[in-house]
């Protein structure tokens, strides 16, 4: 389309009167390389990752295949309102529908998310803050949630640096309903500096756990775990992988705990995933409020997903003509504690293997438009000088 635009305009430069153009107008051998050599530039012509994006399982084999991706690198977003992926949450819980001590009031601040306790614009991520000061009985939150509403199987990670201030819920979790849901919920009340000991809470929410007063902890499908760091001095990846056989949680690719059974949700189920950062002052789960303003980061999220969508999985079909090509799937790379190398790689970046993929990248975006449109306005420029007799 911007090809065209822009040849088009070559003539109309030259009948507006300069005596170069039309001396030696545009022949169709020149608009015909203008044409291959830009789209040579463009990325159009070669694809990749056209039939999905696979993740290593356990034994570290490339296994599972996804069709879907939502990528978002948060240390590099400069405004979280205007992304299309994500959906910042205000609402208010009271104190008995928030099952602890006070409710809960869950707020969009751009001061609060972006900025951090010394005033400074974050840029390690996007921050969930939650108060100390309570609002009304309210204890002051935040969450954000995918757009999107229909993720069934995949790989989930998320890179996040934990607060150290007790009497909060980190939690990252694929969600559902009350009764289908994959959760890893930290407490920062249970991190233990001078033992060194950091646990993490994975629950599988069950109706088992509906009935125990959604203590989870009660239930079969609840197993904490100590994490292998401390959680607060840096960010480490977070993962959980639902597949067909079983959901595993990791910590740096570094296996949590594994989970299957009559609680694992359906594969129908139209999940979405949820960073939330919170605080009920239940004494028996996240305590609290905090003593102090207590923040969790999040550096990017990163999800490799099946749709419960059939026009999406039309869509993949579409795309999809040879999954035995090569260059068709894409192996997600791995982060693990030894090498971080790809913490910073997300396929959106490459418009070639992202495409048909619904995620919002304005940055890279631009990026590549930029540098099309630079190449070809050399290219015109050239072509120009060409036919006007420069060379
Ligand atoms: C995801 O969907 C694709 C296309 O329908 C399918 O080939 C693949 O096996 C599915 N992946 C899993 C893990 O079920
Ligand atoms: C939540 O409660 C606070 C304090 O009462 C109020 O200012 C705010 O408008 C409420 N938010 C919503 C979404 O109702
Ligand atoms: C969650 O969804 C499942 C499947 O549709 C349903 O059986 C269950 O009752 C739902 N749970 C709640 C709490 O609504
Ligand atoms: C769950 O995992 C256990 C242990 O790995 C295995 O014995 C069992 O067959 C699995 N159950 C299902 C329903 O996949
Ligand atoms: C580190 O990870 C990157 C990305 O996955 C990979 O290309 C590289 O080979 C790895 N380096 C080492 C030393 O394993
Ligand atoms: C994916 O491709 C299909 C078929 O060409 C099209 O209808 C759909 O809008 C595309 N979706 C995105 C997000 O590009």
């Amino acid at each position: 389309m911007m090809l065209l635009a822009m040849t088009g305009n070559a003539p109309k430069h030259g009948s507006a009167g300069s005596g170069f153009f039309t001396k030696r107008p545009f022949s169709l051998f020149h608009s015909l390389c203008l044409l291959v050599i830009a789209l040579a530039f463009s990325g159009q012509v070669l694809a990749d990752c056209e039939c999905g994006y696979q993740s290593d399982n356990l034994d570290g084999v490339y296994q599972n295949v996804f069709t879907d991706l939502i990528e978002t690198n948060f240390a590099r977003m400069p405004d979280i309102s205007t992304n299309t992926d994500w959906l910042r949450q205000e609402f208010n819980v009271t104190k008995s529908k928030a099952r602890g001590e006070y409710g809960e009031m869950f707020y969009i601040n751009d001061d609060v998310e972006y900025v951090d306790n010394i005033g400074n614009r974050a840029s390690d991520g996007v921050q969930l803050i939650v108060r100390q000061d309570l609002v009304d009985g309210m204890v002051p939150v935040a969450e954000i949630d995918t757009a999107r509403l229909d993720l069934s199987y995949g790989t989930f990670r998320a890179s996040m640096k934990l607060t150290a201030t007790p009497g909060t819920c980190a939690a990252f979790f694929w969600y559902f309903n009350d009764t289908q849901e994959i959760d890893m919920e930290f407490l920062s009340k249970e991190f233990d500096h001078s033992k060194n000991t950091y646990p993490v809470n994975l629950v599988l929410q069950s109706r088992a756990a509906a009935a125990h007063g959604y203590d989870a902890s009660q239930t079969d499908n609840f197993i904490k775990a100590n994490l292998p760091f401390d959680p607060t001095a840096d960010f480490h990846e977070y993962r959980i992988d639902y597949n067909p056989s079983e959901i595993l949680f990791y910590a740096d690719r570094e296996l949590l705990a594994k989970m299957n059974g009559s609680n694992v949700p359906s594969p129908t189920s139209h999940g979405h995933l949820i960073l939330s950062h919170w605080s009920n002052g239940n004494p028996k789960w996240s305590g609290g409020p905090p003593k102090q303003d207590a923040h969790l980061v999040i550096r990017y999220m990163k999800a490799y997903f099946n749709s419960t969508d059939p026009k999406r999985t039309q869509d993949w079909s579409g795309r999809c003509k040879n999954a035995k090509a090569q260059t068709s799937v894409c192996k997600i790379p791995v982060v693990t504690r030894e090498n971080q190398t790809a913490k910073d790689y997300f396929f959106s970046d490459y418009p070639d293997k992202a495409k048909n993929q619904t995620v919002y990248e304005p940055t890279s975006g631009a990026r590549t438009f930029e540098a099309v449109a630079r190449w070809t306005l050399m290219v015109i420029l050239f072509m120009v000088g060409f036919a006007g007799g420069f060379f």
